[in-house]
């Protein structure tokens, strides 16, 4: 492999005031993280009266002293439905990837400190998002549950047309995890407390069930809805206590006396499963030879500032080695390999626009990195395929169609990190979302959109007074004055929902990292996707059954 060798000034004003912008929005990410951590901590004197731990203090327990957890979608839901800065955000889940008992497993803590962990779009769309992860990376879920079931408040939000679609998509959850079950990959679930209707489901669909004494109220309906639907007066005890469940109904395997007793049941399970596969690296693993600590100042403040993708390749990969493919063709699309923890990658990048040529190249370097078994890397900043009459001629739609088909159709694990733009169809064929990555992380100064918000006020402009021209309208004052208010808010519009919180609260990517943690995440889930091939989980017809 090359060394790269580093044109960026780190100790220039420019660099300075890049990091200080960085900083400063990692710094609004964090502080919506602390905002949920404080309502978790609200509760803090009910949870010590009811003799239970907060939910983070449940995930410490579980998670091996030390080992790396990569948090996903942690953003979810923040600033939608029933939150406004934060505090009630993270769909009531705090969920990732880390090691338990040895093993590295999808790790889900209900969050019942907040809204009582109660079932919403955003908890039931991000429990989508893990259970995908889960099964595609056939990886094991240790879930750690207590739910007040369906939001009833969020349920009756009419604002929201498709509300009703809820109840289906909740369906689909649990259709997931008899999936997930059926395929071998293992769901270990502690009821810790409340678990009603859905909730019930949840852990019942679980393979493996720990009841915790006189914390676990395992029901189709609680009391107060038994006694209005039937008449029947019960104590949640005798409903769904864990001692009636460990006893008499068979809804769980083992009987906890605590939490923490639970927590250490659910380790003690987890480290009966078989242990994870090894992946021989083809080389030592190198630390780059410039600082992933320079990344904070790697992305200009000023968006129209090019970037080297090669700056931050140097700070990712392996002694900051990089083999380029093909660098006379095209200089925008930049494509190559290295090593990462040892292992080869086969790396894209962009410094231009993406035109017929440049995606022409990277379709030919996907082809040769299957050749080699280089999982892909896409570090994405792209304002999408070249526009005109010239790259039209030459065949771009096309040429950036078949880029779209092999990042689609790449039998090759995929991981993208969005740097910065993430516009049009360039965002598709950079490997985000849309092409099902395995996983995609941005950085802060990621945007997602179909168009930039000043592009997209200029295109309504024009196509609004072709419309005048074509009917013979003549515009006067009123009419343009009406014209340039519409443009500004199509370009208000724009700028807010393509903003990096914005998409991330929405799902659009797996969360937000501090570009500082690039590699550290990165050898994760390399790790994750490449164990992910040598697994075997025992598949069976209908999962494992609880008769
Ligand atoms: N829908 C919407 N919000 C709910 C809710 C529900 N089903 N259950 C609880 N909440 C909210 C509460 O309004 C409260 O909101 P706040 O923080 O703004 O005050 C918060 O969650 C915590 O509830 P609280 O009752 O104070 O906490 P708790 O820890 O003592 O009890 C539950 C939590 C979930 C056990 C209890 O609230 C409960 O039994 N809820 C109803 C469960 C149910 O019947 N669900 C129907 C499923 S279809």
């Amino acid at each position: 492999m090359h060394p790269l060798s580093s044109r960026l000034d780190v100790s220039g004003p420019e660099f300075a005031a890049n990091a200080k912008a960085m900083e400063s929005y990692v710094g609004r990410v964090r502080a919506v993280l602390d905002k949920q951590a404080a309502t978790e901590e609200k509760y803090r004197p009910r949870a010590e009266k009811k003799g239970k731990l907060l939910p983070g203090e449940r995930l410490a327990r579980l998670l091996d002293p030390g080992a790396p957890f990569v948090e996903l979608c942690a953003l979810a839901g923040y600033g939608m439905y029933d939150d406004g800065d934060g505090r009630y955000s993270g769909g009531k889940l705090i969920a990732g990837i880390g090691r338990v008992s040895g093993r590295r497993v999808v790790v889900i803590v209900w969050n019942y400190a907040i809204k009582g962990g109660t079932i919403d779009r955003v908890n039931v769309a991000k429990m989508l998002r893990l259970q995908d992860v889960a099964l595609r990376q056939r990886l094991p879920i240790v879930s750690l549950h207590e739910s007040g079931g369906g939001n009833l408040v969020s349920a009756s939000a009419m604002a929201d047309p498709w509300m009703a679609r809820l109840f289906t998509d909740a369906g689909l959850s649990y259709g997931q995890q008899a999936e997930l079950s059926a395929a071998g990959i293992p769901q270990i679930t502690v009821s810790h407390g409340n678990a009603t209707a859905g909730g019930a489901y949840q852990v019942a669909l679980s393979d493996s069930v720990i009841l915790v004494r006189e914390k676990t109220q395992l029901f189709l309906a609680g009391p107060p809805l038994l006694e209005a639907g039937t008449g029947e007066k019960a104590t949640a005890e005798d409903l769904g206590g864990a001692l009636m469940h460990a006893t008499v109904s068979g809804t769980g395997e083992y009987l906890a006396e605590d939490d923490a007793d639970a927590i250490r049941i659910a380790r003690q399970v987890v480290s009966q499963l078989p242990p994870d596969p090894q992946v021989t690296p083809r080389q030592p693993s190198a630390e780059p030879a410039y600082s992933p600590e320079q990344l904070l100042g790697a992305f200009p403040q000023d968006r129209k500032v090019p970037v080297d993708t090669r700056e931050i390749i140097a700070r990712v990969v392996d002694g900051s080695g990089f083999e380029e493919f093909n660098p006379m063709m095209d200089a925008g699309t930049v494509c190559g390999t290295a090593y990462l923890g040892g292992h080869l990658v086969g790396i894209i990048g962009n410094n231009g626009p993406i035109t017929p040529a440049g995606a022409n190249k990277a379709c030919l370097f996907i082809s040769m990195c299957e050749q080699w078994d280089a999982p892909l890397i896409f570090l994405q900043n792209t304002t999408g395929f070249l526009v005109g009459t010239d790259v039209e001629r030459r065949g771009q739609v096309k040429h950036s169609a078949k880029l779209i088909q092999h990042v689609a159709n790449t039998r090759l694990p995929k991981l993208t990190i969005l740097i910065g733009n993430a516009y049009g169809a360039g965002n598709y064929a950079m490997g985000a979302t849309a092409l099902k990555p395995a996983f995609c992380l941005a950085w802060p100064s990621a945007r997602q959109a179909a168009m930039g918000g000043p592009q997209a006020r200029k295109v309504m402009k024009i196509v609004t007074e072709a419309a005048w021209a074509r009917k013979g309208i003549e515009a006067d004052e009123a009419m343009q004055a009406g014209l340039d208010q519409q443009g500004q808010m199509i370009e208000m519009g724009l700028e807010m929902i393509s903003e990096s919180m914005f998409c991330s609260a929405r799902l659009m990517d797996d969360g937000i990292i501090d570009p500082r943690d690039t590699r550290r995440v990165l050898l994760e889930l390399l790790a994750t996707v490449l164990e992910a091939r040598e697994r075997s989980p025992v598949q069976s017809s209908f999962g494992v059954q609880r008769l």
